[in-house]
This record gives structure tokens, sequence and C-alpha cells, in this order.
């Protein structure tokens, strides 16, 4: 076993931290970014009940139920921003009609049946201020005002449960519209949600969509002390439909899948089972060729992204389904580690090279991108993603699970212009060091607040990568999970999920931007987790 010793100068102290090679135990169960299919970038404000209970079940006879996409999520245009005398949302009977005997029309919860009914679970759609974005980019129709929940958080996230949805997203164009401040209307609805939870003990999975400008991955996770799942990290990825252009016509632009997937990075927020959301998928849509679909899935699976089908699903060819239901590619997306790609090389200008660390040990999805205008080689290097340089690698493609070899060092290939490579890498998984915290009765650095709040403080932490890969060993002997916040060298922190582990041990994976190759790094993290769940060690690459 290595071992190695760093001296750390903390003022006047001077505490030494051992540090012992290590492997991180079994990773504790988090939630996978949601699958399946939103009405948006297809039907805008055109949804109905006839066309939701079209795309679920093509949602079966297309296998693309078998291969994991569960969520039919119905987008803005459900609602024409009517409520009755007591505030409760009133929608068009025609558009919702009774579905099976003994139902009545104008009463949601027939689609939810039906969608339950083939085995799928079922989304809807409000905005956090008075109006809709329907209201202000009018899309296909008339302009609806009214469309948001403003003034009737409990009632509204009430009746969504009520009518027995699984699923909410929340958009921001009336918040923005009035000026509103949005970590603290979505901590409200957070709220809301947790109550309508615990009334009619259904859960709803909440999809914050502020649409990237108030940097909501530094506030969604763990909002108000309650838990969001995703958050849109950009605007949106088709661009609005005016009245002059039928939705037909919609388009979805590769640059568009590019500037999202860029815009969609924040590895230090996407762990224990929150995601940035680059926004649902164009796959299948006019606008891009069966080459940029499959660009855009190995990005948006490297991402850790939320899947979710915005094309027609009645109109996929054999080729977008092939690519959708690729099992490798799933697996990528859905990894129980939860972490994001990291851009580990840039070898030239457009040129990239993106990873993302997976559960098994030694394993990486990884993305050869030229963004560039001409062909260009790229090499990725097993040293940039924490491999041992000097151990074979397996190198499959996902696309075509051909292997191309078991290769020492590295691996280059060809990338056509505006292109990528997507691969799964097998090899042997680099060393990580393990730490302990400082532990009451060890004298505690003087910037260190003493007591039994004191954080959890890991000192002398030392990475040779921009980003650290960092696991957590913790137990958490309670039924539900807990959180605590990390601090990384005093910078604002992230909120960190443990979930319960029963009386074991299990891990968690974060990753972290660290001072590179500095033994100054220092990992605090606050005590809220106590007093049941217990951090013993990290782990740190
Ligand atoms: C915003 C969202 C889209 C969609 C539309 C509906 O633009 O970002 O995803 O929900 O509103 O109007």
């Amino acid at each position: 076993m290595h071992r190695i010793r760093a001296l750390l100068a903390c003022g006047v102290l001077c505490l030494s931290v051992w540090a012992a090679h290590a492997e991180p135990g079994q990773p504790a169960r988090i939630s996978a970014p949601p699958m399946g299919w939103s009405s948006w970038n297809s039907f805008s404000n055109t949804i109905d009940a006839r066309i939701v209970m079209q795309q679920a079940r093509a949602m079966i006879s297309t296998g693309l139920k078998r291969a994991g996409y569960q969520y039919i999520n119905i987008d803005e245009g459900w609602w024409l921003g009517q409520r009755d005398a007591k505030g409760n949302i009133v929608v068009n009977r025609k558009a919702w009609p009774a579905l099976a005997p003994g139902e009545h029309a104008g009463d949601m919860a027939n689609i939810v049946r039906y969608i339950h009914g083939l085995g799928l679970k079922a989304g809807i759609y409000t905005d956090a201020g008075f109006n809709g974005c329907s209201s202000m980019y009018p899309d296909i129709g008339p302009k609806y005002l009214h469309t948001g929940s403003q003034g009737h958080y409990d009632q509204d996230f009430l009746q969504f449960a009520r009518w027995g949805f699984d699923y909410v997203k929340v958009d921001w164009c009336g918040g923005d519209e009035e000026h509103l401040d949005p970590s603290v209307q979505y901590a409200e609805i957070a709220h809301a949600i947790e109550r309508a939870e615990r009334l009619t003990g259904h859960k709803l999975y909440f999809s914050i969509c502020e649409q990237g400008t108030d940097s909501p991955w530094t506030w969604a996770p763990h909002i108000g002390g309650m838990d969001a799942d995703i958050w849109r990290t950009s605007r949106d990825i088709v661009a609005p439909i005016v009245a002059s252009s039928p939705h037909a016509n919609r388009k979805a632009s590769f640059a568009h899948v590019i500037s999202n997937f860029e815009e969609g990075i924040h590895p230090a927020a996407e762990h224990t089972g929150f995601y940035n959301d680059p926004d649902m998928l164009v796959a299948g849509m006019p606008g891009l060729t069966a080459e940029q679909d499959r660009v855009h899935m190995a990005l948006w699976a490297v991402s850790g992204a939320p899947l979710l089908i915005g094309a027609d699903l009645t109109k996929l060819n054999d080729a977008t389904l092939k690519t959708l239901k690729n099992p490798m590619m799933l697996a990528i997306d859905q990894d129980r580690l939860g972490l994001q790609a990291i851009e580990v090389a840039r070898p030239g200008r457009g040129l990239e090279v993106w990873s993302k660390r997976l559960a098994t040990p030694g394993e990486r999805a990884v993305v050869l991108l030229n963004r560039t205008s001409s062909p260009a080689r790229i090499a990725v290097q097993w040293n940039d993603l924490g491999l041992v340089p000097s151990s074979p690698v397996q190198v499959t493609n996902v696309w075509t699970g051909k292997t191309l070899g078991l290769l020492r060092n590295s691996y280059a290939a060809a990338v056509p212009a505006n292109d990528a490579i997507f691969l799964l890498l097998r090899g042997r998984e680099g060393g990580m060091n393990r730490y302990t915290p400082l532990r009451s009765g060890e004298r505690h650095a003087p910037e260190t607040p003493a007591g039994k709040d004191a954080p959890v403080r890991f000192s002398g932490v030392v990475s040779s990568h921009r980003w650290a890969a960092i696991a957590i060993t913790y137990t958490n002997p309670s039924a539900s999970p807990r959180y605590a916040k990390l601090h990384v060298n005093g910078m604002v922190g992230t909120w960190i999920e443990f979930p319960p582990t029963g009386n074991r041990a299990r891990v968690v994976w974060i990753q972290a931007k660290l001072e590179r190759n500095s033994a100054g790094n220092v990992l605090a993290f606050s005590a809220r987790c106590a007093p049941s769940a217990r951090i013993s060690s990290i782990e740190v690459q």
C-alpha cells in the first residue's frame, strides 16, 4: 500500500494529514436523470389528449419504453389560464375529454390514468409567475394570459399531485417579467410540492426551467432545504415558432445543440441525483442529419442530461430509433455515479476531449469533439482520464459496438468536421488518496470553528487533475436522505445528498475544482447531515 504524507502550514499550527492509496466502496443509490418524451418541441401549445395518447402509444410500439424511456410530459398549451371562483385550474373540456366510462371531461386525471395504464409516467407544466411563456412568445395560437401558478402555489401543486402527475416542470417567463428572485420563488414552490406530496403520498419530480440566466446550478440543488431534481441551464434548444411559420416547419439546429451542451456543463453541481438540464432532445426532428443526432446524443449522455425526446414519436425513422435506444449510450447517461463529463484536453482550437467517469472502476465514456469545419485528428491520453497509462485500455466505439483495440497510453482518431467520436474505455483505475477528517480532540486550524456544529474538514487534499474526483464514504442509518453543504477552499458550496445506507458505509461521488498539485486544499462539509449521518473519509483522484 502506497502512502504519502502531506505537511500543511495552518497558521500557527502545523497539522499532518495521512493520505493512503485506497479504493472507494459501493456507491449509494441515487436517482438517474429522467428519460421520456415532452410535447413542446414538436407540438408547441397545440397539445391535447389525442396527441398525448398517440405519443404514449408510440412510446410502447417503438420499443422506447422497453429501452428505459418512461415519462410522457405535457408542456405549455394544456391550460389556457382559466380558473373557477375558488381558484382551481379549469381546462378546455374538448381538448381533455373523458377517456373511459365514469370519467368527466375537463379532468386532467383522465389523461394521467391513460398514461399510467400503459405503464408510463405523466408530467405537467406551469410557470412560477402569473403568466406563462406563451403570453410573451405566443408561438402557435393565441396569446394566453395567466397560465402561471403565482398566488396559487399550494393549490396548483396539490392539484397536480391529486390528478396523479409524477413530474412537474416549472418555467420562469412570468417570474422574469415580474423581476422576481428565482431562488426565492423556486424555494417556495419546492415547499408547496413537499406539502402536496405529504398530503397525497404522491411524489412529484421537480424540473426547474429558469433557462440558466441566474446560474440555477448554484442554488437549485436542494433548494430551500427541499429537493429540486433538474434545472435548465440555457435557453430553448429550438427557437419559438412565430405565427408566420407553422410548427411543422420547426427546425432543430446543430449550432444550438453545441451551445446548449456547452452551457449545460457545471460538473461541481451535478452529483447525488441532481442534474443540469441542457433542454429536451431534438434528435429525430427536421434540421439535423443522422450523424448530428448521434453527436447530440453522445453529448447529452456524457452530460448525464435528462433524455426527453422532443420529436414526434410516430414519425421516428429506424436510424433515429436505433440511436435513441443504443444501450451503451443510455447506460452512460444513466450511470449510477451520476457525474458529468469534464473537458480533459483541448488539443487544438475547436478540438475537445470530454470524459465522464463511470461507476465501474476504470471505465470512462469519452467524446472526441471536432467543432471546426475541417477534419482533424484528436487524441485522448489515459493520463488525463485518471487511468493507469501503462495498463492496456479496451477502446469500444459506442455506436458500432466494435472494439477498436487494447491500447496503452492513448488513442487517436480522425474526426470529421463538426462531428464527434463516442468511445467507451475500460482500463485500470488510477490511484486515489484517502483522507480522514480532523476529529474533535485534535487541535483545529485557527479558522476552524470548534464545537459540535463545526464542519467536517479535510485538509491537505491533493489532486493532479484540474477537476478532482472525490468519493465520500459515509453512513446514514436514518430512513431519509441527509444533506451537507461542501465548501472547497472557502468558496461557495454545493449541496450533497447522502441517501440512507442502513448500518453499512456507502459512497457518493462529486467533482470539485481544487488547486492543482497543491497541498493547501481544504474541504469543509457543513455539519447539517448530523446527527445521524457521518462522513468517515474521502478518496480523491
Ligand atoms: C419556455 C421553455 C420551453 C417551453 C416553453 C413553453 O420557452 O424554456 O421549454 O416550455 O417555454 O412556452
